[in-house]
């Protein structure tokens, strides 16, 4: 006892020892660097006057290449496609000429190290910002983006990625590759995991909150906030068949009505930067897109902050056979308003040479690396370079951050089905003596943090089969079987970066041993009161480069599910995934149905609190969940152009499947039922007053639950065909049996209007408009209204 305590205590002397040579080192150097270059007296909330002052104090001093090196963003790996171009290693390249920012570096001490190095060694001492793809948590991993935004709660999403920002601060890290804001109508396409869904309502509302989590509500410099980045801009979500980086072909009118709003959300909360998107938008790659970065972000929209590529898009601009050659590429992106190059050194080299043969100006260079000092003064990176590494462990540690966590997943998971109450289940050990749990993806770890979750430093995470043990103790025995490999034969670029080498491949498995795996699991459901069958995609495969041309749960998930089915054992079926997948046959023959999506660190915990009833599910879908694949790309906002398939004639149908979803957009069950009735509307409204929409709902079964009330329009004529139906309002509610609550919407501007392909601008439109209230996209609750002149 006595050695431990006096263990400890030499622990102690040696940390403050370590704060005190840190301190005495930084006030050397702080010494050293007033000597060299007495800083502006920045307050920790910098003027104006104070910002401008500082910015031209410091480009008078700049050689064209050290402000080249502001507009780049230096790899902290080994990249061959940086070192092709740059011939020296990030860190010389830090040494003598500084840099913009760093990414890809998440360890604290090496990011302190790092920075000492471009503060201390660099001829003008320019902090770099660190970025990092922090996307849904940094040590403590909330639910995925597709998970959040099935909660429907932009507040609890704005918490959590606060909890998210002070991690990665605490860390080291000033800037998030977040919040990926990008429209996903076809689930083949495997980045939808990164997004809130194929709404550009929903995804606006999720945007906005996302950036007001990171970066605060108030201007940037906060210590325990990071800069965001809204990506990928734009139209990225469109890619040609659902492969990633393929072509999107998007007209203008889609751009502004659907792919847009979300950025312009964000950059309406605050954003302070913008990842342009890798690949072809209408032919124009989107990293030297001049309409894209030029005339929607600066001209319409004003944006003074600056814009990143994505990773090697730079140079990439070859690869499109858009730029000849690198220095064309350079030109291209640069002159089409792309403020820094991601990671492939092509700024670095080129530029300097552009502006040496005139075909770029200094004026031009000075304008582009004015908005990014101007972000690192205001984020207070002058005063403050460096992170206190003894603020990391207690940050990380904060045990709210797990129950936020936890919180989230119990907000964000979605009840698809739950034939004859099956769920919740019984854990008092009266009905339930013993308990399944069966599937691939039942007892692991980091699968259920999503492709990003586990790039980052992610703590301990507890596996759904750890969260069942310890939700039932001893009143039920808990057993698991793992049926067929799943983590096998990983296409994934991913799979050998460094940070993700701990994810290891399951061996092939030959079709007997694929089959005795099942028999095992059959053999174990049988041996209990019910069983739970945990199924879906491992991390990597919801993923960047990580398409799928089949929705199918695949390498014999599907088999194993029918096979445990077919014990007659009372079967619920928990999914882990990224993107709606192919369940036509569990959606008939499995009785309850629960979509966790990557539910992140605390998933265990959560889905055994809604699995057993200490939480009631109220998760939405933000997709519309497609009976097979062939019905790719759907959504439920799109124009009726044809008869619809209830018609006799010409339907718009397929001839082998309905074309309505297998469940709808908004869709969610929930323990207790919910009615919804009294719906009032504003009859007639002349444009430019509001349309007040009201509408009452009820909580009608058994138990408290959340509802999450949904608002739909459709304008009926106009100078363009409009959507069937169109998200314009929500509200998720609480409330206790038998309890009531009336709903208010109103419609305004924002909601009403549309951009008109015929008048080539925004336009409200004086005409008859119907409106719904319920929760999903399909609800029946109906009214109408007419906008006069
Ligand atoms: C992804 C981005 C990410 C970047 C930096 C790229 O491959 O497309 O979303 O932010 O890498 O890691």
């Amino acid at each position: 006892m006595k050695r431990r305590i006096a263990l400890r205590r030499y622990a102690y002397f040696l940390m403050a020892l370590a704060i005190l040579c840190e301190s005495a080192l930084l006030a050397a150097q702080s010494v050293a660097r007033q000597a060299s270059d007495p800083p502006a007296a920045l307050g920790d909330t910098p003027t104006d006057k104070q910002v401008r002052e500082k910015v031209e104090g410091l480009l008078r001093q700049m050689t064209l290449e050290e402000k080249v090196a502001q507009l780049s963003q230096l790899p902290g790996m080994d990249v061959p496609e940086f070192k092709e171009n740059v011939n020296k290693s990030a860190e010389d390249v830090l040494k003598h000429l500084g840099a913009g920012s760093m990414l890809w570096v998440s360890d604290p001490k090496e990011i302190n190290r790092l920075q000492h190095v471009a503060v201390e060694q660099s001829r003008l001492h320019i902090p770099v910002l660190f970025g990092l793809d922090v996307i849904h948590g940094y040590h403590t991993i909330f639910p995925a983006p597709i998970a959040m935004a099935s909660s429907w709660d932009p507040k609890m999403v704005e918490e959590a990625q606060t909890v998210a920002a002070n991690e990665a601060r605490a860390a080291g890290i000033h800037w998030t590759f977040a919040p990926m804001v990008d429209i996903a109508r076809d689930a083949r396409w495997g980045r939808m995991v990164e997004g809130a869904g194929e709404d550009p309502y929903l995804g606006a509302a999720m945007a906005r909150a996302q950036v007001q989590g990171f970066q605060g509500r108030r201007q940037l410099g906060a210590p325990d906030r990071v800069l965001a980045c809204v990506k990928h801009f734009a139209g990225y979500g469109a890619a040609d068949g659902g492969r990633d980086y393929d072509s999107s072909y998007v007209p203008e009118e889609e751009m502004w009505n659907v792919y847009l709003p979300p950025f312009k959300a964000a950059l309406d909360a605050g954003v302070g930067s913008v990842m342009s998107a890798y690949m072809d938008l209408n032919d124009v790659p989107a990293s030297g897109n001049p309409w894209l970065l030029h005339e929607v972000l600066r001209s319409s929209w004003d944006f003074k902050g600056f814009v990143v590529s994505d990773a090697f898009a730079v140079k990439s601009l070859v690869t499109h056979g858009y730029a000849r050659d690198l220095q064309d590429a350079a030109h291209k992106a640069f002159t089409a308003g792309l403020t820094m190059d991601m990671a492939s050194g092509t700024y670095l080299k080129y530029l300097p040479i552009e502006v040496q043969q005139g075909r770029i100006s200094v004026r031009q260079i000075d304008d582009a690396v004015r908005t990014v000092l101007e972000t690192k003064i205001r984020m207070g990176l002058f005063q403050h370079p460096y992170t206190d590494e003894s603020r990391l462990d207690p940050t990380l540690n904060d045990p709210a951050h797990q129950e936020m966590a936890r919180r989230a997943v119990k907000r964000s998971v979605v009840l698809l089905r739950n034939e004859g109450g099956l769920l919740p289940l019984d854990k008092s050990g009266k009905t339930i003596h013993s308990i399944a749990v069966i599937g691939p993806l039942g007892d692991t770890e980091v699968d259920l943090l999503s492709m990003w979750g586990g790039a980052v430093k992610a703590g301990a995470t507890v596996s759904i089969l750890q969260g069942i043990e310890e939700k039932v103790g001893s009143t039920a025995r808990v057993a698991f079987s793992h049926g067929p490999h799943l983590r096998r034969n990983i296409p994934s670029p991913f799979e050998n970066i460094d940070l993700l080498k701990a994810l290891k491949e399951q061996p092939e498995q030959t079709p007997q041993e694929a089959q005795k795996a099942i028999d095992e699991a059959v053999s174990l459901a049988r041996q209990s009161d019910v069983a739970v069958v945990v199924l879906g995609e491992i991390d990597l495969m919801s993923a960047e480069s990580a398409s799928r041309s089949s929705l199918k749960l695949s390498n014999g998930q599907e088999e194993l599910l029918e096979a445990v089915s077919a014990t007659g054992k009372p079967v619920v079926l928990v999914l882990v995934n990224g993107r709606p997948l192919d369940i036509s046959w569990a959606a008939e023959h499995v009785p309850a149905i629960l979509e966790a999506w990557y539910p992140g660190s605390q998933g265990g915990n959560g889905i055994a609190d809604i699995l057993f009833g200490d939480a009631n599910p109220s998760g939405h879908l933000p997709v519309s969940w497609p009976r097979s694949t062939g019905q790719l790309p759907i959504y439920y906002n799109h124009n009726l152009t044809q008869l619809p398939e209830t018609s006799s004639d010409f339907k718009s149908r397929y001839w082998d499947i309905r074309s309505t979803p297998l469940y709808p957009f908004g869709f969610g069950l929930s323990y207790t039922t919910f009615a919804f009735d009294n719906l009032k509307v504003t009859s007639t409204a002349q444009m430019g007053s509001a349309i007040e929409v009201s509408a009452d709902v009820t909580n009608t079964g058994g138990r408290a639950g959340d509802a999450v009330i949904q608002l739909y329009i459709h304008q009926r004529a106009g100078s363009a065909s409009r959507p069937v139906r169109q998200l314009k309002g929500f509200e998720r509610v609480a409330l206790e049996p038998g309890a009531n609550h009336t709903v208010h919407f109103k419609l305004g501007k924002d909601e009403l209007q549309f951009w008109s392909p015929l008048e080539k601008k925004w336009v409200v439109e004086p005409e008859q408009f119907d409106v719904w209230v319920g929760d999903n996209s399909s609800a029946a609750m109906h009214g109408e209204f007419r906008l006069t002149q």
